[in-house]
């Protein structure tokens, strides 16, 4: 495993990551919700920091991302944003605040970069939301969108399967991309689809695509802080890497200082005024 040791001081902006694209660098993008945890990721030389709406489940312990409000994830995103100094912000549009029309969706993009000073809204769906995707970037503010497995629409969908696995759903599949690339998108997330497809995606469009559970043949990878760190233990699909088992080193830890409250070991001498 290749580690980051230094850390580029060069802020992260759209066009960086566009470049990334043209020269080959792989863009790395983890999500995170608070503001020590931001501080860490931006320290280590993350490129994107996504408030993922799937705070919905690791933070707020809700089964899908469809509850999450625009208060929360406002919340969430000005918490992370203080935190940071070079990697770009990237915030998720909840659920029910940008599918009524173009008009809801710049209201609620807006209040976003208003209140939480981030660099960029995310979007899931395909050429059913691009006007509202022209419209939210008519007026300054950058769009990454999401193809693929799109959580909001678990009911749809009614399973969190791999996508695209048939030739009719591949082929919407790359003309939804296309039209995010059209209305102006600077990337895509595709979540759960077999990397061969993702690979031909990533090379018929111009701008990056971020995979999840996408294969190895995209422009970067994303994945949720909480699986990567090990800090929930319950989800162990094909496509995640964990990198700590904090799980584990917390519960120890925990039960330790348990342990030593109990005992009256905890404070001693040194620990008191
Ligand atoms: O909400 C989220 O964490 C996401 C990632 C899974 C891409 O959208």
């Amino acid at each position: 495993m290749s580690t980051a040791n230094s850390v580029s001081k060069k802020v992260i902006t759209t066009r960086v990551l566009s470049e990334m694209k043209a020269r080959g660098e792989k863009i790395a993008m983890l999500t995170a919700y608070d503001y020590s945890t931001a501080r860490i990721l931006d320290a280590a030389g993350m490129d994107v920091i996504l408030v993922g709406d799937s705070a919905s489940n690791v933070m707020a312990g809700n089964v899908t991302t469809l509850p999450i409000t625009l208060d929360q994830m406002i919340y969430h995103a000005s918490s992370v944003q203080k935190a940071v100094s070079r990697s770009l912000v990237v915030v998720d549009m909840p659920f029910g605040t940008y599918q009524g029309d173009s008009q809801e969706a710049l209201h609620s993009a807006v209040r976003i970069m208003k209140e939480t000073g981030c660099g960029a809204v995310k979007l899931e769906g395909g050429e059913e939301i691009a006007g509202s995707i022209r419209r939210i970037i008519s007026a300054g503010i950058p769009v990454m969108g999401h193809l693929g497995l799109t959580p909001q629409s678990i009911n749809k969908f009614g399973t969190y399967e791999v996508r695209a696995k048939e030739e009719a759903e591949a082929k919407k599949l790359m003309s939804d991309a296309k039209k995010l690339e059209e209305a102006g998108c600077f990337a895509i997330v595709i979540e759960k689809v077999p990397a061969k497809l993702a690979g031909q995606i990533a090379k018929e469009v111009s701008i990056p695509i971020i995979g999840i559970g996408a294969g190895g043949e995209v422009d970067g990878q994303v994945l949720v802080f909480h699986d990567v760190m090990g800090i929930n233990n319950e989800f162990s699909p094909r496509f995640l890497r964990r990198y700590a088992d904090l799980f584990t080193i917390v519960t120890d830890a925990a039960k330790q200082y348990i342990c030593d409250v109990k005992s009256s070991d905890f404070p001693n001498q040194n620990e008191q005024y």
